[in-house]
């Protein structure tokens, strides 16, 4: 049968057998991509995040996917620098986490991304200067309190948009970057948005559309720079609106740590662990929806790494 097969071969002309050579190729370099994509996104084993470094800061921890993650990581068993804008909510976030995780030590600093920046950075700088920050979770982000022409928007909303989802990012990575830099270790996970990266365009929120942008830009081009420093760095896509999570939170979910995170926000931060060091572009929302595996294919597909 197989030299039947062979000799069939044979008998065709060399420019269709060339042509078939080169669909084989073809076909086994798609395959080898799905059989990749298939074992990263199903079968393999959640990353060992505390070989980043005992401590994770996380920026606008209060509250949503940055409080998830905080959860996330203190049950992972990292120590927490919490940092966001109101106190007392800090204080109360810490006493949550520390009621479910009592072994984790935390650090809170209060600092408004859309207030003077150096005094805060210098403050954070101070907080972490003897620790060892393993993750950097770049979460705090702002927009429009509704849709907006972008002639219409107030100097500043747009201004305080840009300095907290841009300046707030970029300088906070620069305070946390040397010290892994001299460690040789580490993952910066930035919080991206569909709507600069899913959809082609982002009317009425342009603005907040743009800083996401270069959010995506920042972490593609730092993951390049600082990848032979043993630096991970990663960019979760966020796409659901999570707004009726924290309605349901509001009325009745009582805060008893990850149980209270069921669901879009806990899938977002598991992602991470999933996906830190592998792909650069991760889809949170709903767990392995989908569009989102649908997403993570096709968008992934231009990830040299995958
Ligand atoms: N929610 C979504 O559907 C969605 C979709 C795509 C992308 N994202 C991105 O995901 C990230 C988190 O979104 P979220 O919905 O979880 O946010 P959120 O619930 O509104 O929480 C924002 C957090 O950031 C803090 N924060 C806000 N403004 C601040 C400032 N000026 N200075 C310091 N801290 C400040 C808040 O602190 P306070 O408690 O003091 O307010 C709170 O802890 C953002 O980068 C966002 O762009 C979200």
């Amino acid at each position: 049968m197989l030299l039947a097969y062979f000799h069939h071969l044979t008998t065709q002309p060399s420019w269709l057998l060339f042509l078939s050579f080169i669909g084989f190729l073809a076909i086994l370099k798609h395959s080898i991509f799905i059989l990749k994509w298939v074992f990263i996104t199903f079968l393999r084993p959640s990353k060992d995040l505390n070989k980043y470094g005992s401590w994770a800061l996380v920026t606008g921890a209060t509250d949503g996917i940055g409080k998830a993650f905080a959860y996330q990581l203190a049950s992972k068993g990292l120590n927490l620098v919490l940092v966001s804008r109101n106190h007392n909510k800090l204080k109360t976030v810490l006493k949550e986490i520390q009621a479910d995780f009592p072994y984790t030590h935390i650090k809170i600093v209060p600092l408004d991304f859309s207030n003077d920046l150096s005094p805060g950075i210098r403050l954070v700088e101070e907080e972490i200067k003897a620790l060892d920050i393993g993750i950097l979770i770049n979460n705090v982000g702002i927009t429009y309190p509704s849709a907006r022409f972008f002639h219409e928007v107030d100097e500043n909303v747009w201004m305080n948009i840009v300095k907290v989802n841009v300046e707030g990012t970029t300088r906070i990575t620069k305070a946390v970057l040397p010290g892994m830099i001299e460690r040789k270790r580490g993952a910066i996970v930035n919080i991206g948005s569909g709507a600069a990266i899913v959809v082609p365009s982002h009317p009425l929120f342009t603005i907040y559309a743009a800083t996401k942008a270069y959010i995506d830009q920042l972490s593609r081009s730092l993951r390049v720079e600082y990848k032979h420093y043993g630096i991970d760095v990663q960019c979760q896509t966020i796409m659901l609106d999570l707004q009726f999570v924290k309605l349901a939170m509001k009325h009745g979910a009582r805060p008893t740590g990850l149980t209270h995170y069921s669901g879009a926000l806990l899938a977002c931060s598991q992602r991470l662990f999933l996906m830190l060091g592998v792909c650069l572009l991760v889809f949170g929302g709903g767990n392995k929806s989908l569009h989102e595996i649908l997403l993570s294919y096709f968008v992934n597909g231009v990830d040299e790494e995958l």
